[in-house]
């Protein structure tokens, strides 16, 4: 896994070459439903706060079987799968089909690309085998692509963005301690709710590479609740804190306060000059960190049984989905 991490660099550039095959049915577009789970359903998390604060329709992510009932011929249905087998997500793509949606679609392969060139539906085809998490720049840069032939369009700068996962001496340092920080612990990473997506991919990395336990708590609901848990800790020594930074005053409020409360905390700065470039070195640096903490654990960065024991109870239990 560390390889493929180190690698990102190289496979972003050449994401930045896909393209998209099929074309739209229409452009008509008033509303977006972003679909996907686990190490593609992330890259959901990350457009959509993209979106968030530039575009004037609804976005919406989905991550369940379900469609939602509003979904109609003006809106694009984005299904992202890496393996192309996630129930979930084609559930979502198929019923989506079936309401009329404009659907695109980015896989590596599996049922969901079958799909796409049966049914004719713009999509994207990203390299195969590697684990899900461990190509999110080329899923991220592949939806990019896919949005942008809507007219959707997320980066000013693709070269920028790529450029944040060149530094790799930094990333590996700022990575080292972490680890250091974050063993025998359980790290609750805390965002602004523009960083949420990095807060989460930290946690998921954690969670999968790691074999860790992890939680997210999001500025400002943040405020509202967890901020009393902090008051008396369990465990001073168990609860590290993992700040994201970025330059609100709420989140100086917040390292401020768990500093007060003698808290052990980390703040994380991220290199780029956009949110997107943020989240994406961001999410080098939790990749390269989980599968240093699974060295230090002493478990095996690439294996998920868990989850594969879930996806076997699924495929056994629901042979009724449209898949
Ligand atoms: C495994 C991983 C998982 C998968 C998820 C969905 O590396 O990251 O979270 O991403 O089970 O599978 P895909 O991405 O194939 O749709």
């Amino acid at each position: 896994m560390e390889a493929s991490y180190l690698s990102w660099y190289e496979m972003a550039l050449r994401a930045v070459n896909y393209s998209v095959l099929g074309l739209p049915r229409t452009k008509d577009i008033n509303k977006v439903v972003l679909a996907g789970m686990g190490g593609s359903g992330i890259v959901c998390d990350v457009i959509y706060v993209v979106l968030y604060e530039r575009s004037e329709i609804p976005v919406t992510v989905v991550k369940d079987f379900k469609t939602p009932r509003w979904v109609d011929s003006k809106t694009l249905v984005c299904g992202i799968s890496y393996s192309g087998n996630t129930l979930e997500t084609l559930n979502v793509v198929l019923r989506s089909l079936d309401l009329g949606a404009e659907v695109c679609v980015v896989s590596s392969g599996g049922r969901l690309v079958e799909i796409a060139k049966s049914r004719g539906i713009p999509h994207v085809i990203v390299e195969s085998g590697l684990q899900p998490r461990a190509a999110f720049p080329q899923l991220l840069i592949a939806v990019i692509k896919a949005l942008t032939t809507y007219g959707i369009n997320l980066v000013e700068d693709l070269d920028e963005l790529v450029g944040v996962l060149g530094f790799k001496d930094l990333t590996i340092g700022i990575s080292k301690e972490l680890t250091n920080f974050l063993k025998d612990s359980i790290p609750v990473i805390i965002s602004n709710f523009k960083f949420y997506p990095l807060a989460l991919r930290f946690k998921d990395e954690l969670n999968e590479n790691s074999k860790m336990m992890a939680k997210v708590e999001v500025i400002p609901e943040w405020a509202h609740n967890d901020i009393v848990g902090w008051e008396k800790l369990v465990n001073e020594e168990l609860i590290r804190a993992l700040v994201i930074w970025d330059d609100d005053p709420l989140i100086e409020f917040a390292v401020d306060y768990l500093r007060e409360l003698g808290v052990k905390i980390y703040v994380l700065k991220t290199l780029g000059n956009s949110l997107l470039s943020k989240i994406l070195h961001g999410s080098h640096i939790a990749g390269l960190t989980s599968t240093y903490l699974a060295e230090v654990r002493g478990v095996r960065a690439d294996e998920t049984r868990s989850i594969d024991k879930y996806k076997k109870f699924l495929r056994d239990r629901y042979t009724q989905l449209r898949t």
